[in-house]
């Protein structure tokens, strides 16, 4: 059932679960470990797993999305040989398509922020991206990097796709076919709560429509924000939208707006938990310090909510979250003194903790 649910679809992303090898970059995406979260468990006497999708080969999440809406197009029909990818986006996804778009021999073109880090862009250029870094302007502005992704396509006519991450829905039906079953077929269907941050959504809507629908709801899902978004207000107004304000050192993650993605899974939600940048960025340092594994914020704060869902499920529960990627990309933040101090959060990180704080 699992095997030809998942071929049946987005068969790249399904061959490494049958068969000792795969194919290329695309047919190393997904079938990662869910990690059992031994210290943070006992304290607080649930069983807590991270689904490490860090391990992906792109080193991110992203990939299976980026994966995802690329198949999604070939099957459409929209993306031939030689064709081009084009794309808004200042981080993982990006990272993801330029990736994927060697691999199948396309073009990849970015628009992105040009406040992004010179580490982000050279990376995509390295990855053989065609990088425009243009005025960080609002998403209301039509010069915005979105908005000029998606002139560019038109610009170019056929056989070039603007994946639209945030609202073309094959971003959640990637993780619906793979993440979802892989997490159900790891935790044999024992899973009381599912918990995760979003972005374009598509992570919590495709692996929570999953575990939904599968477990006939017995497996809760619930979302998780960090400052700045406007989800959790949402879900707690039970649908009320408010103006974004704030915001958090987290990336990748927040949001101001149901995307179509989202939308495919916030009616289904048992709650949603706020957490605040200094519970993330401790958490941060406690992963290091107690399991070895080295994440960035987004994992943290999902990690930290999956402790607070398996409290308010109770004692014994077993619940799941993303390890989305690690902190190779932002550690010359997140490992900054100088940094953390002009964040505020210096104080946030315990004293037994503070030896981790290498750079200046
Ligand atoms: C580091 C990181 N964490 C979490 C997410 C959120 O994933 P999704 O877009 O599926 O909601 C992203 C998305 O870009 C990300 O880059």
């Amino acid at each position: 059932m699992l095997r030809s649910a998942l071929r049946s679809t987005v068969p790249a992303l399904s061959r490494g679960f049958t068969s000792g090898t795969v194919e290329g970059f695309t047919g190393a995406v997904g079938n990662t470990p869910l990690i059992y979260l031994k210290t943070l468990s006992e304290r607080v006497g649930s069983s807590i797993y991270g689904k490490a999708e860090f391990q992906n080969p792109g080193g991110s999440v992203k990939d299976r999305a980026a994966l995802g809406l690329i198949t999604n197009a070939e099957k459409l029909g929209l993306l031939k040989p030689g064709g081009t990818v084009v794309e808004g986006t200042a981080g993982n996804t990006g990272i993801g398509l330029a990736h994927v778009c060697r691999d199948r021999g396309y073009k990849c073109v970015i628009f992105m922020p040009n406040t992004q880090s010179r580490e982000k862009i050279e990376l995509l250029k390295m990855l053989g991206a065609e990088v425009h870094a243009v005025p960080a302007v609002a998403y209301e502005n039509p010069k915005n990097y979105n908005h000029l992704a998606k002139e560019y396509v038109e610009e170019l006519g056929s056989n070039a796709i603007w994946t639209d991450q945030f609202d073309n829905t094959a971003n959640a039906q990637a993780h619906y076919e793979t993440t979802g079953p892989e997490i159900w077929a790891q935790t044999k269907g024992n899973l009381d709560g599912f918990v995760c941050a979003t972005g374009t959504g598509g992570t919590l809507a495709g692996v929570g429509r999953y575990l939904h629908e599968r477990s006939k709801g017995k497996t809760q899902i619930w979302l998780a924000d960090p400052p700045g978004s406007v989800l959790h207000s949402y879900v707690q107004s039970g649908g009320k939208l408010k103006e974004r304000e704030g915001g958090s050192i987290t990336e990748g993650i927040g949001q101001g707006r149901i995307t179509n993605n989202t939308g495919t899974i916030i009616d289904k939600v048992s709650g949603s938990l706020h957490i605040a940048d200094e519970k993330s960025i401790s958490m941060m340092y406690e992963l290091l310090d107690t399991t070895g594994l080295y994440l960035g914020a987004s994992s943290s704060l999902n990690v930290v909510a999956a402790m607070e869902l398996a409290q308010k499920l109770g004692k014994g529960s077993r619940v799941a979250t993303i390890l989305c990627d690690g902190a190779h990309r932002y550690q010359s933040r997140l490992f900054s003194r100088k940094w953390l101090q002009e964040k505020g959060l210096e104080k946030a990180i315990p004293e037994h903790l503070q030896k981790y704080i290498v750079l200046e």
